[in-house]
């Protein structure tokens, strides 16, 4: 089986961006712990994009062939119902992570789209997020 581990705007500068705030971790030092968090159970299917419309398209995608999603929609997390539109067609669960605890944050970061569908969502707890997230769908999907 397959879980997406799906990234939206400006994590591909992460470690660069605002370490004090995302850390010094790399996204490909998150989709090495993703893929050992996944062990030998799920297969690792880990993408980055900057724009919303490939963020649906793969979310599309999943339909059929993802057990579950992770997903840090990023600023689209606030902005995006067509990101929102195409989870509650995805049957599977679905774990929000964000890197920063976005309820600290500025008012505009308290409200998620996205928490409309997700069946958990991690805030906070830096890149262990992710990995915690990708247990979080193996438990749920046996
Ligand atoms: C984020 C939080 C969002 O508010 C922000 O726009 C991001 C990253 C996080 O991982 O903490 O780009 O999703």
């Amino acid at each position: 089986k397959t879980i997406y581990v799906l990234n939206g705007p400006n994590l591909n500068l992460l470690g660069q961006r605002q370490p004090e705030i995302y850390g010094h971790e790399t996204l490909a030092d998150v989709e090495t712990m993703c893929r050992a968090a996944a062990e030998d159970k799920a297969q690792i299917r880990f993408l980055q994009t900057n724009w919303e419309g490939q963020l649906v398209d793969w979310i599309q995608e999943a339909r059929g062939e993802a057990c579950g999603i992770v997903i840090n929609p990023a600023a689209l997390t606030h902005s995006s119902v067509a990101v929102l539109d195409a989870l509650n067609m995805f049957d599977g669960p679905v774990i929000e992570v964000h890197i920063s605890q976005i309820h600290k944050r500025e008012p505009f970061r308290h409200f998620s789209y996205v928490s409309q569908r997700a069946d958990g969502v991690v805030a906070g707890f830096g890149v262990e997020g992710y990995p915690a997230a990708v247990r979080r769908v193996l438990s749920l999907t046996g």
